[in-house]
């Protein structure tokens, strides 16, 4: 099965409690940062364990708290995404629903490590019910000593609020959560500067997914080293993965980073395979903005390599037959979905999610929802197929945030992997049309 990190506890009744996950454990990361570590020896801690951010891009966590800056008399703040919009992603609204004190546990050690006495956690709107059990655990948290003033005699304090989006996706990017956070209507700012020089209300600030910040929990208990040994040489420790799709068994999953993909598809402890015996068709590994993969792409590289699940192995061969392991977003097509209707989807949904703060995204998203929409219902022509790629490459690298990436990359893999699907949809249009419910024209296993 692996060793979980995050999610061992997540089965015991009443975890959700602060004297149920004291129990278990429970902060005695905080307890001893608080006592026996200093914030740098704590900043130095998560930057030798390797651990990679979880919200998407796997930037290293301890590198980024390195470069908050520290201007005298000046506050600094430490903001938790919990915006989690992405489609295909769920792993940070179970961990905070059925382990909230693991994330509070995180935010008071990572404040500490960024010298911070007030931070937030970002919730997105829809997650109204988490929002309540999330303010429980921290009035908890604040009754037994562990937030506000002097927490554990050590001299350090901290308050710790949570304050809901209204369920825009493009919140979930940094800038535009700070802004949001401040007011103001969610628009991604230009940098530099960066947060951490200049963040919230024009302060340093550092911006961290969910699962980063419950993950620095372990690396302090168990220590860096230990932690290190988990995992592959660029991608440490356990991810969880919210894996979804036509599969046997989706749920949410803590997986040790360098399993086999093909392990975690198929196996008894895992999903199970493929819903009622089908075959994979594709697989989106990391979240609706990565790139699709073709069934011959998952288990092996181009190169004819195992694919595992890590950082590394699933980018192996760039975006022409790789894609990443994003938000751990995992999404498998069964042999009957339709390629080109799910690719629509998405562009649907990144139209809708656009800010419009940038004309490449702003006019491109609506085109590419458009067109797609056109050749799923069997109005397409094979120019259409090209305007595609021609538009993608006017929304790629042209705007403020990475929406327009995101927008872009999923419709340009569909293309590049699934070519024939689309021509078939021009060549067949009625055959199209009635394909509208998701089922394909059969497709060919090597
Ligand atoms: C449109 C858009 C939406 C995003 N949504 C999220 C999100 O919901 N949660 C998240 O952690 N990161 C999200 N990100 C990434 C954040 O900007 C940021 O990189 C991340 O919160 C950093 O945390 P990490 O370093 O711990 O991964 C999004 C980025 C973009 C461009």
């Amino acid at each position: 099965m692996g060793r979980k990190l995050l999610l061992e506890h997540i089965n015991v009744p009443g975890i959700e409690t602060f004297d149920v996950y004291r129990k278990h454990g429970g902060y005695s990361a905080v307890e001893k940062a608080l006592k026996t570590m200093s914030p740098e020896d704590v900043v130095e801690e998560v930057k030798k364990s390797g651990l990679r951010g979880r919200g998407g891009a796997g930037f290293p966590t301890g590198l980024k708290w390195s470069f908050i800056a520290k201007p005298e008399g000046v506050e600094r703040h430490l903001l938790c995404n919990a915006d989690e919009s992405e489609p295909g992603t769920f792993k940070d609204r179970y961990l905070m629903q059925y382990i909230p004190h693991l994330l509070i546990e995180g935010m008071i050690v990572s404040s500490y490590a960024l010298g911070a006495n007030l931070s937030y956690i970002y919730i997105r709107g829809e997650y109204m019910f988490v929002l309540d059990i999330l303010e429980k655990a921290i009035a908890e948290a604040y009754e037994k000593g562990f937030l506000g003033k002097n927490i554990l005699g050590s001299g350090y304090d901290l308050d710790l609020r949570v304050t809901p989006g209204a369920g825009a996706y493009i919140c979930g990017e940094e800038t535009a959560l700070i802004e949001s956070l401040e007011g103001k209507r969610g628009n991604p700012r230009i940098k530099p500067p960066f947060p951490a020089v200049k963040g919230l209300w024009g302060r340093p600030t550092v911006v961290n997914n969910v699962e980063s910040i419950a993950t620095v929990v372990p690396i302090i208990n168990m220590g860096a080293d230990e932690y290190g040994k988990i995992g592959t040489e660029q991608s440490h420790g356990t991810k969880l993965i919210s894996a979804c799709g036509n599969l046997e068994r989706p749920g949410v999953y803590e997986i040790e980073l360098g399993m086999t993909v093909e392990e975690f598809i198929y196996g008894d402890d895992w999903c199970r395979g493929i819903k009622n015996g089908k075959k994979l068709k594709a697989l989106i590994p990391g979240g609706s903005s990565v790139p699709i993969l073709p069934h011959y792409l998952i288990t092996k590289t181009a190169k004819g390599e195992v694919r595992n699940m890590s950082y590394e192995s699933l980018s192996d061969g760039g975006f022409a037959t790789g894609s990443m392991l994003g938000s751990g977003g995992f999404i498998a097509f069964d042999e009957d979905q339709c390629i080109v209707r799910n690719t629509w989807n998405f562009a649907r949904f990144y139209a809708h999610e656009s800010c419009g703060q940038c004309s490449p995204c702003r006019e491109g998203t609506g085109w590419m929802d458009k067109v797609l929409h056109r050749l799923e219902h069997g109005k397409g022509t094979l120019r259409d197929i090209d305007m595609l790629e021609k538009v993608n490459k006017r929304i790629e690298g042209n705007t403020i945030c990475p929406l327009g990436d995101a927008a872009a990359w999923p419709v340009a893999a569909a293309i590049r992997h699934f070519r024939e699907e689309f021509e078939w949809h021009v060549s067949n249009p009625e055959e199209a049309q009635k394909h509208n419910f998701g089922l394909s024209r059969e497709v060919t296993f090597s």
